[in-house]
């Protein structure tokens, strides 16, 4: 219950990673405002949260939105904690086919809104002494193939706002940190390519077997794996942690295929023929 008496706000809580943030807050606790575009769903969420979990309709590309959630939070007796997390696959363009338009509503999407996510919340938390806030990046942002090349830039762009932000905020007590998921089984995928209804079940089950052999731990990466992280980061158990990253990857970043995968391509497999 480390939550007890504290109110938090959750973009993108309506689904994936957000929700279960959302839900696993509430239940150490909190009292929370999720902030997302997808009104069934989280009005879903919050008619069955005993109302522990509230939804506003929260359109991330829109400051205004953004500004209005915090408030929102804020007037139920002040905002503690936040996890800026709304996100899409964004444009899947390589570099030289890509459209300005198409550069700058990915950048918007998933690094705009979180600096204004913090920009918002920070004079909040500043007012009553201090706050948490988390941010999710990718392990797009720390190597490549993980995802598009404008997705990747804007989640490495939230790291480096998460170390700018924390060195902003450290003298009002407001700690920032990011969380980067690896291959997290969401409805992330489908949504980007447009698949709906029965399919996205099939789909996201298809996913879920890759997802399964697609790093060290030979299981797939679920959202209540990157909750418990953002949890810890929101809480006072991470009071000293400003500034930083957790990866929660199921070590999918610790290295090269071949050395944890006994059936990848080895370069010395391949030799061992000629040493023979
Ligand atoms: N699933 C993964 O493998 C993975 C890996 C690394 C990072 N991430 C990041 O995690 C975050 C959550 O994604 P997820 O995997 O849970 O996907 P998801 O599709 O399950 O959830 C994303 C949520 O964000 C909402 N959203 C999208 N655009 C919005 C907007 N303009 N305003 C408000 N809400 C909006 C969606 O409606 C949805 O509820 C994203 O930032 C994503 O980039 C996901």
């Amino acid at each position: 219950m480390r939550f007890t008496g504290k109110r938090a706000v959750v973009t993108g809580g309506a689904s994936g990673i957000g929700r279960a943030t959302a839900l696993r807050l509430a239940e150490e606790g909190a009292v929370v405002w999720i902030g997302d575009i997808d009104v069934a769903g989280g009005e879903e969420i919050a008619a069955t949260s005993n109302g522990r979990i509230h939804f506003q309709r929260t359109d991330v590309m829109q400051a205004g939105d953004i500004e209005a959630l915090m408030l929102a939070a804020d007037a139920a007796g002040g905002l503690d904690v936040v996890f800026n997390n709304a996100g899409a696959a964004g444009s899947r363009d390589p570099i030289d086919v890509i459209s300005p338009e198409d550069w700058d509503r990915t950048q918007a999407l998933l690094l705009r809104s979180v600096a204004l996510g913090i920009r918002y919340a920070a004079p909040l938390m500043t007012a009553r002494g201090g706050g948490a806030i988390v941010n999710t990046a990718s392990i797009a942002a720390l190597q490549t193939g993980a995802a598009p090349t404008a997705y990747s830039v804007a989640k490495a762009g939230v790291l480096h706002l998460t170390t700018m932000a924390a060195a902003d905020l450290a003298k009002h007590n407001i700690r920032v940190n990011a969380i980067c998921p690896g291959f997290i089984t969401t409805n992330i995928f489908t949504t980007a390519l447009g698949i709906e209804g029965d399919k996205r079940a099939m789909a996201n089950a298809a996913i879920g077997a890759i997802a399964a052999k697609a790093q060290p731990l030979q299981r797939a990466g679920r959202p209540e794996d990157i909750a418990a992280a953002v949890a810890y980061l929101a809480s006072d158990d991470a009071v000293f942690v400003t500034g930083t990253h957790i990866t929660v990857d199921g070590g999918m970043t610790i290295g090269p295929r071949h050395s944890w995968d006994a059936e990848a391509p080895s370069m010395f497999a391949a030799l061992e023929a000629f040493a023979a």
